[in-house]
């Protein structure tokens, strides 16, 4: 998201109501219902737990596509075997800044753990303000981060996208990626009672390289409760694979939850300090194959500003709240393009279903998005949208 169109977002406005003025879902090549009905399919499959290796066979390629295992039912025997060795074999690491524990640093304790991880390892970091900067590599699955309450362990930084990092023979600049204060490269992991935070100042209208990350996931099957994300532009990098996330806080001014990702957020308050136009998403599925989309279930929208529910940052976005509060706070349209027009006629997906409040009135919508019926809306209440029957312990 190096390349953004905050400047633009103004100048949009008036192709955004032109937008909420053509009519239909359904157009000529059928493309939109098409790529919407596969989806239903596929979820509704996947949501039937006595179809579930089936489904696995089903999504196999696509699973793939979206950061996850690409898991065949062959292998699912050997997978759950994995997870509950994992799970069984549970080692403790205390990180401490009074001395008290195995580290002072967190950075420390994830250098104690070996490459190719086979255990649950949780690092229980005790309160107290850790500015360090982590990345979680690929290697080290079934790591935990666990902290001692939302206020009391806290992990700041306050890089941005633009920051220059200096190689040879060019500098460069960090981008949004890399600007993530913690980033979590591999699977299975945990966050329980953390705040993560990004410091960096909201950038003014158009300003560019001001995205500044606060956590970012791209590994598979993932799972965070009671933690906090604290930023302005660019929060929370869903980036890639399965998440569940339940009981947080986050906010954020533009695209403060964006990423190609598939992820239920539940229980959940996303919380806007824009002071003019934002907006909560920015889903990027940019490619019918990637099964990919946030569902928000019992959440509150709260804040400031006037803001989407999303914008399409890739082509073929898609984003559904359900049962959410949405305060006074949202623009009556809603959703917006990209000024894209083409994202809305091939295949953006937005949708609400039972959401309450004086921002969840849909009568000026764009013609675009949809109020979902209670069959089509069941798939993405439970967590049989992000598959997670299998590694997901519910709290
Ligand atoms: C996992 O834990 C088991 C049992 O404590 C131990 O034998 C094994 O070495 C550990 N493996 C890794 C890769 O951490
Ligand atoms: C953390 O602090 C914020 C405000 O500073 C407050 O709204 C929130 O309830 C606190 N969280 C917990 C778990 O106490
Ligand atoms: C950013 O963080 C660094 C390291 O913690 C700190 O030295 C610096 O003062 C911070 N900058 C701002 C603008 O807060
Ligand atoms: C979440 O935080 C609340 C308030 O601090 C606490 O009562 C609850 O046990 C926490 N939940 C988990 C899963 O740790
Ligand atoms: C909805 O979320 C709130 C917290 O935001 C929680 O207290 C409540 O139990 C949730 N309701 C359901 C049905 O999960
Ligand atoms: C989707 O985005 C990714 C990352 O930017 C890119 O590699 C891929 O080619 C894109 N896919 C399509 C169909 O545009």
């Amino acid at each position: 998201m190096d390349v953004r169109h905050e400047g633009c977002v103004l100048l949009f406005m008036a192709l955004v109501s032109l937008c909420a003025a053509q009519p239909s879902t359904v157009f000529p090549d059928g493309s939109l219902e098409r790529d919407f009905q596969t989806w239903l399919a596929f979820v509704h499959a996947t949501s039937d737990p006595s179809s579930f290796g089936q489904s696995l066979q089903l999504s196999d390629t696509s699973e793939n596509k979206d950061g996850s295992s690409g898991i065949v039912p062959d292998v699912l025997g050997k997978l759950k075997h994995k997870i509950a060795n994992a799970e069984k074999n549970k080692r403790l690491i205390v990180v401490a800044q009074d001395g008290s524990g195995d580290f002072r640093t967190i950075t420390e304790a994830l250098l104690a753990v070996p490459m190719k991880n086979k255990n649950r390892t949780i690092i229980y970091i005790k309160s107290g303000i850790y500015s360090e900067k982590i990345e979680i590599p690929k290697t080290k699955p079934f790591i935990t981060l666990l902290g001692d309450g939302e206020n009391q362990t806290i992990i700041t930084g306050n890089a941005t996208a633009g920051d220059l990092v200096h190689q040879f023979p060019f500098d460069t600049s960090l981008r949004t990626y890399h600007s993530a204060t913690v980033g979590v490269n591999s699977n299975y992991f945990i966050a329980k009672n953390i705040r993560f935070e990004n410091t960096a100042p909201a950038p003014n209208p158009g300003e560019i390289g001001k995205q500044a990350v606060a956590f970012r996931i791209s590994g598979d099957s993932a799972a965070i409760y009671n933690c906090s994300f604290y930023g302005a532009q660019d929060t929370l990098y869903d980036h890639s694979g399965r998440h569940y996330f339940k009981n947080c806080y986050i906010q954020g001014s533009i695209d403060f939850i964006f990423g190609y990702a598939r992820s239920l957020y539940k229980n959940s308050q996303l919380h806007s300090i824009a002071n003019g136009i934002g907006s909560i998403t920015a889903q990027k599925r940019n490619d019918t194959i990637l099964n990919s989309g946030f569902s928000f279930v019992n959440c509150s929208v709260t804040g400031s500003g006037n803001l989407y529910l999303g914008r399409a940052w890739g082509d073929r976005s898609r984003v559904v709240y359900a049962f959410t509060y949405m305060d006074n706070i949202i623009l009556p349209e809603g959703w917006f393009n990209w000024g894209d027009p083409s994202r809305n006629k091939y295949a953006v997906f937005y949708a609400q279903y039972k959401c309450g409040g004086p921002g969840a009135n849909t009568d000026s919508r764009v013609a675009w998005a949809r109020e979902l019926t209670p069959k089509e809306a069941k798939p993405f209440l439970s967590i049989a949208f992000i598959n997670a029957k299998n590694w997901l312990q519910e709290l």
